[in-house]
This record gives structure tokens, sequence and C-alpha cells, in this order.
């Protein structure tokens, strides 16, 4: 658990050793998860919910109380990103979640600043792959870089670290947002800011990625009209 970059604080777990039964978790997510039909996906659901629990109580520590007395839930909200609530009161708060592999990452800000927050695993991603979703600009510098898959899995993470930003995940197309990956060296547990333009909503966004032994994160603030 740790204070995140700009305004947010985030937090990060191994799947395999995060214990939901350990954990804060409210009835009402539980019976979310109970409804999903995979096995795996009940425990992906219910990390991301335990260690959002933890990102929200590091940006705001009187939320332990609550989390304690099984009174803070994240949910799902129609458009399918998370917010958090305690007692059916919807909280004045952003929450993103992410997992990939065994990573399970959540941050969490303060409206009316939002975040996103991405993990990727760094593994080759196929020519298909950069040539469908990434922009030119992104695919030059890609094909330019010493470390492709770091270049690659790094632009298509903040994509959609801005995009759960705006709310609207792969709904929109990911070259809609124009990632300016400069640096091609594996940063190891530290933020370090990375350059991306939303080329279709006039609000700024600011976004910071790091790496943690094979995977890729990248966090993003900025505004979004409310859901
Ligand atoms: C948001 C999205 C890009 C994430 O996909 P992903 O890379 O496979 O998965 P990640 O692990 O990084 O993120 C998953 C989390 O994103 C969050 N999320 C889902 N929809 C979101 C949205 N519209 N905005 C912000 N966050 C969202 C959820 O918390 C989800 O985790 P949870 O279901 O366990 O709570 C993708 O789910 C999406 O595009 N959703 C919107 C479009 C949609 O509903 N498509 C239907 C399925 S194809």
């Amino acid at each position: 658990m740790a204070t995140g970059p700009g305004e947010c604080a985030w937090s990060a777990a191994d799947l395999r050793t995060t214990s939901a039964a350990r954990s804060t978790l409210t009835p009402v997510e539980r019976r979310a998860a109970a409804a999903l039909r995979l096995e795996s996906r009940r425990r992906t659901f219910l990390a991301g919910r335990a260690v959002a629990h933890r990102a929200l109580i590091a940006l705001d520590p009187t939320l332990a109380e609550a989390a304690d007395a099984r009174r803070l839930s994240v949910l799902a909200a129609p458009d399918g990103a998370p917010d958090a609530w305690i007692d059916g009161r919807l909280l004045p708060l952003s929450v993103s979640i992410s997992h990939r592999g065994s990573q399970v990452v959540a941050a969490a800000s303060r409206l009316p600043v939002r975040v996103g927050i991405d993990v990727e695993r760094l593994e080759l991603r196929s020519p298909e792959f950069v040539a469908d979703f990434l922009t030119p600009a992104e695919i030059g510098i890609v094909t330019a870089s010493s470390d492709p898959d770091l270049a690659s899995n790094l632009a298509w993470s903040a994509k959609e670290a801005v995009l759960k930003v705006r709310r609207t995940g792969l709904r929109r197309d990911t070259r809609s947002v124009e990632v300016y990956v400069t640096c091609d060296a594996r940063r190891r547990d530290a933020w370090e800011p990375l350059a991306v333009r939303d080329l279709e909503v006039p609000e700024p966004v600011r976004a910071w990625w790091r790496t943690d032994g094979a995977y890729v994160t990248v966090v993003a603030l900025g505004f979004s009209p409310a859901a």
C-alpha cells in the first residue's frame, strides 16, 4: 500500500497470496462475485475489490473503520467502472482496478480528479496487435525502440488507464489516445511521468508508469463527466 503519483493512492498485490477470506469484503461484493460463472474470474474480481479497499484507505485512512465493519463496497456502475459506497451512499472518490496474470492493482483519488489504472505483463505483442491498436506515431516509436515489448505494453497500458479515467474502456478506439514513450529503460519500483494525449476529450490527462518484475503499471489522472 502506498502513496501513488499525483494526487492518488495505489495498492498492488499478488493474486496467489491475496486472501479474500481475510479481507474487508462486504456481503454485497461477495454476492456480485458469486454471480460470476468462472472460478478464476470470481477470484480476480474479489482480489480486485480487496486491493481497491486498500487503495481507498491509503487515500483516506478514516475509511478503515467502515472497511473493518464490512460497510465499504466497491461496485460496478452500469458503465462497468467501479464506484465506492458506504451503506448505500456513493463516496466522492474515484477508484480503479486492474488484474493481469498474478498481479492485481488498484488506485483511488478524490473527485473531481478521476483515476484509471492498468497493469500488463511485459510480453511480446504481435505486429498485428501493434498495427491494429497503436497510432502511426506510436508504431514508429515501438519499431525504433530497443525494447519493443516495453514500448508496446506501456503504450497499451497507458491507453487503457486513460480510457478508464473516461469510464468508456475499449468502447472507444484505442488510437484516440496517444502515448509518447520516450524512455527505453525498464524502471523499477518508482513512478515515472509519461506524456499522453486524449485526442477526443479536451481536458488534460496526466500519466505515470512503473515496472514491478514482469509487469508494467500505468496510472492516469484526469477529469471526466459524472457517470
Ligand atoms: C475497462 C476494460 C478496458 C478493462 O479490460 P481489461 O484490460 O481486460 O481488464 P483490467 O483487468 O485491466 O480491468 C478490469 C477492470 O476494469 C474496470 N472497468 C470495467 N469497465 C470499466 C469502465 N467502463 N471504466 C473504467 N473501469 C472499468 C473493472 O473494475 C474491471 O475489473 P472488475 O470487473 O474485476 O471490477 C474493458 O473491460 C472494457 O473496455 N470495458 C468496457 C466495454 C465493455 O463493457 N465491453 C464488454 C466486454 S467486451
